[in-house]
Order: structure tokens, then sequence, then C-alpha cells
């Protein structure tokens, strides 16, 4: 050991000691960890304020039936197999759009400005165009596209269910800027361009015109006044690298984070959050897909993750996707802010927020 961690680690536990002997003093362990354990960095990047936010879930129903979509996955070799090699069942599913597993995700965005001005953006694009098309459709997107309404799209993660309904963009606006985050393969620039994959059942009819921006990880990349979005290095199942999340700073509430599947894990992004953005400790509303239990398949262990999630103070959980309906109850159960939805459009539950529900932060 060296002199300096010898040192350290004396520290530590003279601290431990003297812990140890106030609280068979009986003074509580919260005081002496506010007394002896500084309060943890916040960060200092400055974003600006915005006035309000409002999340509008375009299709938060990424696939219809979640073990057939775990059995191709399996078949095709499991979770590490490139998701451009998995023939995805697109026909005979009985609760699929028109027999197809796959729907897809995207949320439409409005950020109010402090001078009252309203901006639009889009959060990812779906996956099957047919069930993307009918989505947009209902909620007027077609034509916020078409009349240019919609400032830019930014893809979170090159995940089939989040980026391969492309066209259903390009379609309406095949110059919209484009924002993905660094560690997208060549198969995910090609569809852009124009590409068909034929194993997987994809292809995009309207090649891409207008500016592409890769965005490095490990940044703060700042899009207007009150809203940025940081990228993530982070491997992901089925071949993917990457996930880029938005944030917000809303005048005199506080920090909100949408994400798309929050593959570098909620508790670990929020952290980053925390430490990174000036007012981070104040983080007031989160929405999106938290990927904790998209399988339904509860580990004791996340309970603890969903306990934890009170430690952030949060006003307003507007989860789905994702998320699960399990982590969904427990979260409500432990008396989370979660927000309920209508179960609407084939979304299953109102559990949580679901297809053509918006919250507002
Ligand atoms: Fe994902
Ligand atoms: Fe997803």
């Amino acid at each position: 050991m060296s002199d300096l961690s010898r040192r350290d680690f004396l520290k530590g536990l003279a601290v431990g000691g003297t812990v140890g002997y106030f609280a068979m003093a009986g003074v509580s362990s919260t005081v002496m960890k506010n007394t002896f354990i500084p309060p943890a960095k916040v960060g200092t990047e400055d974003i600006g304020e915005c006035k309000s936010v409002s999340v509008k879930v375009i299709s938060e129903t990424s696939w219809f039936n979640n073990p057939l979509l775990l059995e191709d996955i399996k078949k095709a070799g499991g979770l590490l197999v490139n998701q451009y090699e998995i023939p995805w069942t697109n026909t005979g599913v009985e609760e699929g759009w028109k027999g197809d597993n796959a729907g897809g995700y995207a949320t439409l965005i409005e950020v109010e400005q402090l001078d009252g001005s309203k901006r639009k953006f889009l959060l990812d694009t779906g996956w099957n165009v047919d069930w993307t098309d009918e989505c947009f459709k209902r909620e007027g997107l077609d034509k916020m596209l078409a009349n240019g309404e919609i400032e830019f799209l930014i893809i979170s993660h090159e995940h089939f269910d989040h980026y391969w309904g492309i066209e259903s963009t390009l379609k309406h606006r095949p110059d919209i800027p484009i924002i993905v985050p660094k560690g997208f393969y060549p198969e995910g620039f090609e569809l852009l361009k124009g590409a068909e994959f034929p194993k997987c059942h994809l292809s995009n009819k309207v090649p891409h015109t207008g500016p592409l921006e890769v965005r490095e990880s490990g940044k703060v990349h700042k899009i207007m006044p009150g809203v940025a979005s940081i990228t993530f290095d982070v491997p992901i199942i089925t071949r993917v690298f990457g996930e880029e999340v938005l944030v917000f700073n809303v005048k005199d509430k506080g920090i909100g984070i949408v994400t798309g599947c929050c593959h570098m894990g909620i508790i670990s992004l929020m952290e980053h959050v925390k430490s990174t953005l000036k007012g981070g400790d104040k983080i007031y509303a989160v929405q999106g897909g938290l990927h904790i239990s998209p399988f339904e398949d509860w580990d004791p262990q996340y309970d603890d993750l969903v306990l934890a999630l009170h430690h952030y103070g949060i006003e307003r959980l507007g989860c789905n996707h994702c998320t699960g309906y399990i982590t969904a109850e427990k979260m409500v159960a432990a008396n989370l802010p979660v927000i309920k939805g209508t179960a609407q459009f084939k979304s299953k539950r109102d559990i949580y927020l679901g297809n053509g529900d918006s919250m507002t932060f």
C-alpha cells in the first residue's frame, strides 16, 4: 500500500470509527453521513432555461408480442447477434399490426421558450413503416413534417424499434436535419441513404438529403436554450452501440430527462446528469423507456433500483415502453409519481403513458 493510500485508508477507518461511536451514542446515520461524507458534486454545465416542455407519445409499442420477439432473437443466436441479421417475424401475428410483430417508438417534443415561442422536434421514428405512418397520421405529424414545423429528428440509438421506421419521416420531409449518436454501424448509414435488408425485412425507399450530425459521446450538446443532449458510449443488445438522451432545464422547476430506451441505466444516467449539469441536483421530471424489465422478468435487485429513484426527488415520472409493466406496478406501490395513461391505440395498459398520451413539465 502506498503512503497516500495508507493515509486515506487510515483516515477512512477513523471516520468509520467515529461514525460507529456516534451511532452507538444514538446519533442517526443520516446526521453522520451529512457531517462526514461530503455531498456529491453538482455539475456546472449551463444549458440555459426554457419555460416548459410537452412530450407526446406517438408510439411506445415497439413490438406487439413480447415472447415472439424474444423467440426471434433466441432463434437467430441470442442477444449479441447483429439486429440486421435477425429474421424478425412480420406475418401471422394476431395481436400485431396487420400481422406484423413490429411496431416502433417515437416521441414528439415541444419546447416553450422563455419568450413564449414554441419549437418542435422528433425523438425516434418507429420500426414498422406502416404502423409508424398510421401513428404519424393520427397525431398530425405527417403535416407537421411536410410544412417544416418539426425542426429536426434526433435518434436516441440505432435499435430496430427506434430507427428502422426512418422512411415514415423521410417520405414527408427527405431533407430534415438528423442527429444520431456516435456508434452507428455502416448498415444504419446505408439505410439512411436508401437501402434494403431483406433478411430482417427492412428497407427505406426515400434517401435522406438533408444534414446529418453524428454526436460525440461524453459531451453536453446544446440544442436551444434549456435543451441539450448527452451521448453515452454504451454497448447494447443486438449489436448496437451508443445512446443519446435529451435533457431540459425548465425555469422554476428543474431538470427534465427524456430517454429512448435508457440502456445506460436510469441510476447511472441520473448520476451523470446530476454531476454534469448546472441545477442537476433537482431532477424534476423523467420521461421515456427506462429499460428496467422490458421482458417482464422481475429480479429482486430491481426492487432496490425502484426504491433508489426516491433519492432524486422526481416529481413527474412518465415512463413506458421498455420500463415494463411489473416495474410500473412496483413504482406505483413505492409511491413514485408515475403518470397514468389511457391505454389507447394498442397500448395495453393505463398504468403508464401510452400511445397518444402526453405529459408536460
Ligand atoms: Fe433499445
Ligand atoms: Fe426500445
